[in-house]
């Protein structure tokens, strides 16, 4: 039992034998993909009106039980996080700017009428998440402790208003590489049916509704052979915007690079975020400006354009090769990852892993 500095909360521990053999366990960690298997805890902190939040247990990770009427299940009022723990170069343990996860669930929080979390709870319940789940580090090369903290309603009550009581739980899932083709470049598909979000919409929130409208465009995409949508713009239907759950950057022959700006349709990606001032220590011009659909076409078919990546805390630093829409396919580049691209990941990869200086203090150890 311990209770966080700035806040009254008390963390209850329910130690919780593994259920998996160490041969099963051995098996998933050689090979984990993503987002298939769960380590054996979870941490759950209920919030009551009148009362705040209360009752953190860090126990075994197990079915919830909800009313029919719960509800989220109603009107999605439901948000979410991605942020991943590292194994460090000298054997210890670490995260990758987690109070900055913790900023953008309470602004996520807001957008959905439902209750702050204080951001030293949000840090605290991943440690100690990854703390009792030490033994779920992926062994594979680039693994890592995927951390899903989430919060939805939870009062059984059909109106349509914000909840009185809510549930913040996080889980954990070994993770190695997001895209499954494992191919070096990914290729994608440009929706021209379906927008992401509009402006004062919920687009610039991670709430689970985004990624619901996204899967109609998602599945269009993978129909016809590609691994991402890209959305545009809902008002012009030209601004390139992001994918189903990566925001993108373009790299220019001049070695400027270009990504689209936080408009409020667009999710602020910690990566992204952290991409920017990686690249302006490499003193690399980096524009945030709109771009346009037909500009990536005519920069990609002319050459001015020379690689593009998509990124995020699950794909990380992703190439995109190829583009398609119903206006036909262009490459970029050469079509494989380029070397500005390879160069930053690289950096923003030994900086998560302790291999290198941290030099904007962005690691925080277990
Ligand atoms: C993440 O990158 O953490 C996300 O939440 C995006 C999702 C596509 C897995």
């Amino acid at each position: 039992m311990a209770t966080t500095a700035e806040t009254e909360l008390t963390f209850t521990s329910r130690e919780h034998p593994s259920p998996a053999t160490p041969e099963d366990r051995a098996a998933i960690l050689a090979n984990p993909g993503f987002g298939t298997n769960f380590s054996d805890h979870m941490v759950s902190i209920d919030w009551t009106e009148g009362q705040g939040w209360h009752t953190a247990v860090i126990g075994p990770r197990e079915p919830l039980s909800i009313d029919p009427a719960c509800a989220v299940l109603h009107y999605a009022q439901e948000i979410f996080e991605g942020l991943k723990a590292y194994r460090q170069a000298d054997g210890g343990i670490a995260f990758f700017r987690p109070e900055a996860n913790a900023e953008r669930f309470n602004m996520s929080a807001r957008r959905l009428a439902m209750p702050d979390l204080p951001e030293e709870v949000f840090v605290e319940s991943v440690k100690r998440l990854v703390d009792a789940d030490r033994a779920w580090f992926p062994t594979v090369e680039g693994g890592s402790l995927y951390l899903r903290p989430f919060m939805f309603a939870s009062e059984t009550f059909l109106g349509v208003r914000p909840a009185k009581q809510y549930k913040y739980l996080v889980i954990a899932s070994p993770a190695g590489n997001y895209f499954k083709s494992g191919a070096p470049a990914v290729s994608i598909w440009v929706s021209a049916d379906y927008i992401r979000a509009a402006p004062g919409g919920t687009g610039a929130a991670k709430c689970g509704g985004n990624y619901a409208a996204s899967l109609v465009p998602q599945a269009e995409a993978i129909e016809r052979g590609h691994d991402q949508v890209v959305f545009l713009d809902a008002v012009e239907r030209k601004w390139v915007e992001e994918l189903g759950g990566m925001n993108l950057y373009f790299v220019f022959e001049d070695g400027t690079l270009l990504t689209p700006p936080l408009t409020g349709t667009i999710l602020p990606g910690i990566t992204r975020d952290s991409l920017l001032t990686l690249a302006r220590d490499e003193g690399l011009a980096v524009r945030e400006e709109r771009y346009s659909i037909d500009q990536w076409r005519e920069d990609a078919n002319s050459g001015r354009l020379v690689e593009c990546f998509a990124c995020g805390t699950a794909a990380v630093v992703t190439p995109v090769g190829q583009v398609a829409s119903r206006d036909g396919e262009f490459t970029i580049g050469s079509g494989g990852p380029g070397q500005l691209t390879e160069k930053l990941k690289s950096r923003l990869v030994s900086i998560q892993r302790g291999e290198v200086a941290d030099p904007h203090g962005w690691v925080t150890k277990l």
